[in-house]
């Protein structure tokens, strides 16, 4: 049994179809068919260069929106010890319980035990990003980040949740500059003016925690006053939202209040992806807009535990989405920041299961 090679696929297979050129390097890579094989072949092939270090973009074609480009190969799928429990997507990619869910859109209640282990969830998720976090310098590649985050959480015992995820290739986001959410690791090296969203996602216990944030690389985005707006007023957003969150509250209240914060701070917010219940399912009702005047469905009430993550921009709220069917950009290629925090609704508010620690990494900078 191997895994296909496709960076696309990467399921298990009986296959015995393996790349030629490859073999003629003392290279076994076997592909499940011919439609992975010729899939990826644009990027596979680079493989067969990856000695003299080579490094390049998958899509020279491609209308790059901002400064970013991807930088390939990707580093081969990064594997998970036997003994970690795996979601559902871990196997074949598609999240058969999320997928089934989606047809009921019940909002699910937690009580008893399942709280203590979605808290000690949250926690962990919390110690992992801290963990990354750390490494954000001038000159590390999201890649070397990927390889820090997945070490991390096979230390812990934990999965992380977006390897496989949909076929997601890596084991987490990281989302530089005009990328809103979704941007794979990759030998991208971070510079001096770069910001950088780190989204974590873990699966322990029988339960997923989510939780992001933007950090500042090098003296000078700390010292872009459109940089910080941006970065600042997305971090105020999510805490003058969680202020809100009680019983009773309608979910479709948290898009006012942070489209009213972003537009008082003339930044814009991303309309495509949204916050969203969590629990055994990694993505699950409620839907949670972070734009004002939404319909979303549903009241909170004690036991519900659901993210809010707005993505705000310093330009267009529009989206685009690369070649490689995950990272979105802005369309007009200025920066755009997240952050992410999950909580647990109480009796009497709510619980920040993702807290900072008093020693996180990153938090807030002064505005100029
Ligand atoms: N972590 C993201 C969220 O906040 C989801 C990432 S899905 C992935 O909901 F496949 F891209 F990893
Ligand atoms: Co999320």
């Amino acid at each position: 049994m191997a895994v296909c090679a496709s960076p696309f696929c990467g399921k298990d297979t009986e296959s015995t179809l393996k790349c030629p050129v490859c073999l003629k390097q003392d290279l076994e890579n076997v592909f499940c068919d011919q439609k992975c094989f010729r899939g990826a072949w644009g990027i596979h092939k680079y493989i067969h260069q990856q000695e003299d270090g080579e490094v390049y973009n998958p899509f020279p074609n491609f209308d790059f929106k901002g400064d970013l480009r991807p930088h390939y190969p990707l580093t081969p799928r990064r594997t998970i010890p036997k003994h970690i429990k795996l979601p559902d997507h871990a196997k074949g990619g598609r999240p058969l319980g999320e997928l089934a869910n989606d047809r009921r859109g019940k909002i699910t209640v937690l009580e008893g035990k399942d709280l203590e282990k979605i808290r000690k969830v949250g926690k962990l998720g919390r110690e992992v990003l801290d963990a990354v976090a750390k490494h954000v310098r001038i000159g590390i590649t999201t890649d070397e980040l990927d390889a820090i985050l997945h070490k991390e959480c096979t230390k812990r015992n934990c999965y992380p949740s977006p390897l496989n995820y949909f076929n997601f290739p890596k084991s987490f986001c990281t989302s530089v500059n005009e990328i809103i959410c979704h941007g794979i690791p990759d030998q991208t090296k971070l510079k001096d003016g770069d910001i950088v969203n780190l989204d974590v996602s873990i699966y322990y216990l029988g339960f997923h925690a989510d939780l992001n944030e933007t950090y500042y690389v090098g003296d000078k985005a700390k010292a872009d006053p459109d940089t910080v707006r941006l970065v600042e007023t997305t971090r105020e957003s999510v805490e003058l939202a969680i202020a809100a969150v009680k019983p009773g509250m309608p979910f479709r209240e948290i898009g006012n209040i942070i489209e009213a914060f972003a537009t008082k701070n003339n930044v814009s917010v991303v309309r495509t992806y949204c916050g969203h219940g969590i629990n055994s399912l990694f993505h699950c009702q409620p839907d949670i807009p972070h734009y004002a005047k939404n319909k979303a469905i549903g009241i909170a009430k004690p036991g519900m535990v659901f993210t809010i993550e707005p993505m705000l921009c310093l330009g267009t709220y529009k989206d685009v989405t690369w070649p490689d069917n995950w990272t979105s950009s802005t369309q007009d290629g200025k920066y755009s920041a997240q952050f992410e925090h999950m909580l647990l609704v109480t009796e009497d508010g709510c619980e920040v299961l993702s807290a900072r620690q008093a020693d996180s990494p990153g938090g807030p900078v002064p505005r100029i």
